[in-house]
């Protein structure tokens, strides 16, 4: 088998209201389990995972699992510091936690952004679609998707492990999309900035 030639490092938010699913996701994503009783979060949790991309590359996803009912405190500036990407969930069964995807969209854009200044991608995901839901619920979504500037949408259940995996992989492509274009210029001349820890990316050597 090949040696991977780089690493990532990216480190992923996870926002939304309290209940609609933040934490199962997760926990469906990195450990495949599925548990019906909720216990919030409190303040936030964090999980690895490590994804073999592709036969040159591994991502280390760093994800942080912001409790909802932090909802837009004082402690999201410090835990969204050097965030690459960022997943906003809401409930498709509770309106009210699609009404408040634009604040967390905007919550986000207001106090993270890529180095380059522009926003952090971010997915957003409808998630509990295992339940019944009206038809429009699909609709709603790619109208906010494309208004509020996210990059893709996908309509998730963690109960039945429905598109988390594709939410995810979408994420991932476009954080290291990013990472490539924010490639320093090989110009010996030209001092350039160091990478933050959260986004260094390294060469590992292969002997
Ligand atoms: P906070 O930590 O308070 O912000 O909530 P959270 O967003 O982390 O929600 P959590 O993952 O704890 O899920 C809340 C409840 O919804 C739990 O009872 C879950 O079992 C349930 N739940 C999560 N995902 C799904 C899903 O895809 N389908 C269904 N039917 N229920 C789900
Ligand atoms: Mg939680």
């Amino acid at each position: 088998m090949g040696c991977p030639q780089r690493e990532f490092l990216c480190k992923v938010l996870v926002v939304g209201d309290y209940g609609v699913g933040k934490t199962s996701i997760i926990q469906r994503y990195v450990h495949n389990i599925y548990s019906q009783c909720y216990r919030a979060t409190i303040g936030v949790d964090f999980a690895l995972k490590i994804v073999n991309w592709n036969a040159d590359t591994v991502v280390r996803l760093q994800l942080w699992d912001i409790a909802g009912q932090e909802r837009f405190g004082h402690m999201t500036r410090l835990y969204y510091r050097e965030a690459v990407g960022a997943l906003v969930v809401c409930d498709l069964g509770r309106a009210a936690t699609l009404d408040s995807v634009q604040r967390w969209k905007e919550d986000l854009d207001s106090k993270v952004s890529l180095q380059n200044g522009k926003p952090i991608p971010a997915i957003l995901l409808g998630n509990k679609c295992d339940q019944s839901l009206p038809d429009s619920s699909a609709k709603n979504l790619e109208g906010m998707c494309q208004e509020l500037g996210f990059s893709d949408f996908h309509l998730t259940s963690a109960k039945d492990n429905v598109n988390i995996d594709e939410a995810i992989s979408c994420l991932i492509k476009e954080m290291i999309a990013n990472e490539e274009d924010s490639e320093p210029a090989k110009d010996p001349n030209v001092i350039q900035p160091s990478l933050s820890p959260l986004r260094i990316r390294y060469e590992r050597c292969c002997s």
